[in-house]
């Protein structure tokens, strides 16, 4: 989400007629986009305002803004916290950047105080519905093509917001209620990052697949979305994150089985393998069912990845209920999986009525146990795939040789990283059919094969498949 909310914020700043620096000491704005899931992001974006305090005192005309969901959570603690910032600027109000950021910088030098601009979406449970989700505002269509800096690659939203409140996360509250873009909207998104050249999209919400739209009578699903983007022509492969487990529907596991532009990889975090931390999580299903939905995708979708997101160390996490995590990582035959400390979010429900209480060194250990478990996992499954032919959409130079010659990069169907040696960049944006002759935990390594005299998929799934 927010590598996308940067490229629509650079997208607005050139139109507006900026342009960027590489070195601080020419700039007039600095802008940090920041992020609230964890306490460490936020500690890295005070520290990093705190450096900025001689920059201002050289500048008082220049302009620092904190951008995004730590604006809408912290709002004008971040003043307090930092007086010399000018802008604090919530996710739901980014189309207003450009004007305020101009506003400011033709202000005459005045005292920092009278400076401070803050703008943010209505707090939910304090106001209706209708007026909390109208002040969340986005102006997707609006992003512009220079902002890109990868080609052949991007990400289009298809809905904002989240309503299922898990206990230990903040996204709910600044990020606002979900809601879902009308699918013309998305599908002339779509169309227009194609005209560009793009030829692989990912959709992006929350819960991407509680995406729903009604107009009238008719009801658009993600699996319709699905189903209407792969006919588009020029689009070459569709992916979509993050899955909500108890979403996972029939319908949408056989879009993504019989439609050949649709990655054969789902990401659906579990958190926890345990009944009762998945309840102190509220997340609205069993170990045993997420196990089940595993198994139906598997079943599904012939060569499927799953990859997941874990929290180890939440409130009251005992050594069996982490076990119970861990048989899980250990069956699940995850690709990879996203590991995380857990970190107490002020406002949300776990802070309130939980203690954290498992120690730190308990976190450690248990976010490396569970590294080391996956770790395994995915090393067994990647050698699998040595002697295997598989097809990539190659995506960019991975690396440079002093030598001469290239090491490209790209992913299978199956989201595998596959890195292969070539003489020039020319096949960036095509796919290319690769025989895999070793590979590490994250990575396969391959060869052309004699398959790439043409530039077509042969299908959209990898070719070992
Ligand atoms: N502490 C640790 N990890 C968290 N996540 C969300 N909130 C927290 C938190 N308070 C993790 C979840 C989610 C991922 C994006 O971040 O695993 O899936
Ligand atoms: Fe957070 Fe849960 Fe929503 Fe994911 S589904 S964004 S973890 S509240």
């Amino acid at each position: 989400m927010n590598v996308l909310d940067s490229e629509m914020i650079v997208s607005g700043l050139l139109r507006s007629g900026m342009e960027p620096t590489h070195d601080r000491r020419d700039a007039d704005v600095i802008l940090f986009n920041t992020c609230s899931i964890r306490q460490h992001a936020e500690d890295k974006v005070y520290s990093a305002l705190g450096r900025l305090k001689r920059w201002k005192s050289l500048r008082p005309h220049g302009v620092i803004g904190v951008l995004g969901c730590m604006a809408q959570k912290d709002q004008k603690t971040i003043f307090q916290r930092a007086p010399h910032v000018d802008l604090v600027l919530g996710p739901g109000q980014l189309d207003l950047l450009p004007e305020t950021i101009h506003r400011l910088l033709d202000q005459k030098v005045q005292e920092q105080e009278t400076r401070h601009e803050l703008h943010v979406s209505l707090k939910r449970l304090e106001n209706r519905h209708v007026d909390v989700a109208g002040s969340f505002r986005f102006f997707d269509l609006r992003r512009s093509i220079e902002a890109r800096t990868n080609r052949h690659q991007a990400l289009v939203r298809i809905m904002f917001g989240c309503d299922k409140f898990c206990t230990y996360c903040i996204v709910p509250s600044v990020r606002g209620p979900e809601q879902s873009r009308p699918p013309v909207e998305i599908l002339e998104e779509v169309r227009y990052l194609v005209d560009q050249g793009v030829v692989e999209i990912t959709f992006i919400g929350q819960t991407v697949n509680s995406y729903r739209h009604q107009n009238g009578e008719r009801i658009t699903r993600l699996s319709d979305l699905l189903y209407q983007a792969s006919e588009i022509d020029g689009l070459r492969r569709i992916r979509f994150v993050t899955n909500y487990p108890t979403g996972m529907k029939e319908d949408l596991l056989t879009a993504v089985r019989d439609l050949p532009k649709v990655g054969k990889h789902l990401h659906v975090p579990a958190q926890s393998g345990s009944d009762t931390v998945l309840k102190r999580m509220k997340r609205n299903y069993s170990a045993a069912e997420y196990r089940e939905l595993v198994d139906r995708i598997y079943d599904t979708i012939p060569g499927a990845a799953i990859t997941s997101d874990f929290i180890v160390g939440f409130c009251g996490e005992t050594d069996e209920e982490f076990q119970a995590t861990a048989d899980l990582v250990r069956d699940g035959r995850f690709k990879n999986s996203f590991i995380f400390k857990y970190s107490e979010r002020p406002g949300t429900k776990s802070a309130a009525l939980f203690h954290d209480d498992v120690p730190e060194d308990v976190k450690k250990r248990r976010n490396q146990e569970l590294l080391e478990i996956q770790d395994a996992v995915s090393r067994a499954a990647n050698r699998g795939f040595i002697g295997q032919e598989v097809e990539i959409l190659v995506e960019g130079i991975s690396k440079q040789y002093d030598s001469g010659g290239i090491q490209l990069s790209g992913r299978t169907s199956c989201d595998r990283i596959v890195v292969f040696d070539a003489e020039h960049e020319k096949s960036v944006g095509q796919f290319r059919t690769l025989k895999i002759y070793d590979t590490a935990p994250f990575t396969l390594f391959g060869k052309e094969t004699s398959e790439n005299s043409s530039d077509e998929p042969r299908s959209g799934a990898a070719v070992h498949e």
